[in-house]
């Protein structure tokens, strides 16, 4: 079966994930969804120092919005902050270092910014594929760290401030990938078996669709959505999927283009027009399955997704969530 639903996949994105794939979708876009000024609100982007993040950064900053980069390294924060701004021309560019592996930092920064920041869309971009099986300082399987436990807590601790605002959004950068993966609620850390660093990144991808799915239906005040960028030539690419980036270079999208739609689903009214919770993939919504895949998990495999990480959150962090 995963033979089946992989190749499926790829052949998928041979079409659509490519830098042609994009071309073709864009030209059923409409240009005037993206001329807004967005001067006065705020969009906080983690991973916002490199590839899509700081394209979504940029493009937003050029529309007048405050942007909170969420980053964890320092001099790559300033880096980019130093280019957002200088191509931009924007002031309002704001660096918060945080690790989105550690939940208790990720729990202490939410409560300090939301003291002293409004926040109208959140955008969860930071994103890894750690290919062998490493763990972080308090012991939980880095990728699940990063992609699914750091973001369901950053978001949950902000959805508070979100709800303070008209017209908030929360923005999920997920992957094609998980159109192959099931959602597995047995090993969320990938602790039994042979460890597979890409199977366990389309899994965590396939849990923020599953997360999206579940704030829409919880938060209704609060535009949620999940997309997917299609493949485009980033540090993460090349540094985690060296082989597929080698065979794939001149085919991949460039960053700006892999963050069209997240800019498109932060900033533009037609996206809230559609109803919250869907997947995107180039400004349309998609299917998060593949067809005749047998992908589909039950309400209480995803009630059990949303215990965990409520249980695991309550272990490692002080606020509570
Ligand atoms: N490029 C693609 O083809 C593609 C396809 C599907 C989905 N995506 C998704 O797109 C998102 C952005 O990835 P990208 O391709 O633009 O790669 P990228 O340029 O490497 O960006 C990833 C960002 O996430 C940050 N990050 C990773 N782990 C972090 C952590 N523990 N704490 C804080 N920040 C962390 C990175 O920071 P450092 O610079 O410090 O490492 C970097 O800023 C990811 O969620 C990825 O899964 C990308």
């Amino acid at each position: 079966m995963s033979l089946y639903r992989n190749t499926v996949w790829f052949l998928k994105g041979l079409r659509e994930y490519t830098k042609g794939g994009y071309e073709a979708a864009a030209k059923h876009f409409v240009a005037e969804d993206l001329q807004v000024d967005v001067t006065g609100k705020s969009y906080m982007i983690t991973g916002a120092n490199s590839g899509i993040g700081k394209a979504a950064a940029l493009a937003i900053a050029k529309k007048g919005g405050t942007v909170h980069l969420v980053c964890r390294n320092k001099d790559r924060a300033e880096e980019a902050k130093e280019e957002i701004v200088s191509l931009s021309g924007s002031q309002s560019i704001v660096i918060h270092l945080l690790d989105m592996s550690n939940p208790k930092a990720i729990c202490e920064f939410a409560e300090t910014f939301k003291t002293e920041n409004k926040l109208n869309v959140l955008i969860n971009n930071a994103g890894c594929m750690v290919n062998e099986r490493e763990l972080t300082e308090d012991g939980i399987e880095k990728n699940f760290a990063t992609n699914v436990l750091g973001t369901y807590m950053l978001t949950r601790a902000l959805l508070p401030a979100l709800e303070k605002e008209d017209d908030a959004r929360v923005v999920m950068v997920s992957s094609g990938g998980m159109l192959v993966q099931k959602l597995d609620v047995s090993d969320f850390q990938f602790e039994k078996g042979t460890f597979d660093g890409t199977m366990a990144y389309a899994q965590n991808k396939r849990q923020q669709v599953i997360l999206t799915e579940q704030w829409a239906k919880s938060h209704p005040k609060i535009h949620f959505s999940v997309m997917h960028p299609g493949w485009a030539a980033t540090p993460a690419v090349r540094s985690s999927m060296p082989d597929f980036y080698e065979k794939m270079k001149n085919k991949l999208r460039t960053e700006e283009q892999g963050a069209d739609t997240v800019v498109w689903l932060a900033v533009s009214s037609a996206a809230t027009k559609l109803q919250s919770g869907l997947f995107f993939q180039d400004r349309k919504p998609v299917s998060t399955h593949l067809l005749l895949a047998s992908t589909h998990s039950s309400p209480g495999d995803e009630e059990k997704l949303l215990q965990s990480l409520q249980d695991i959150s309550q272990k490692f962090s002080p606020c509570g969530l």
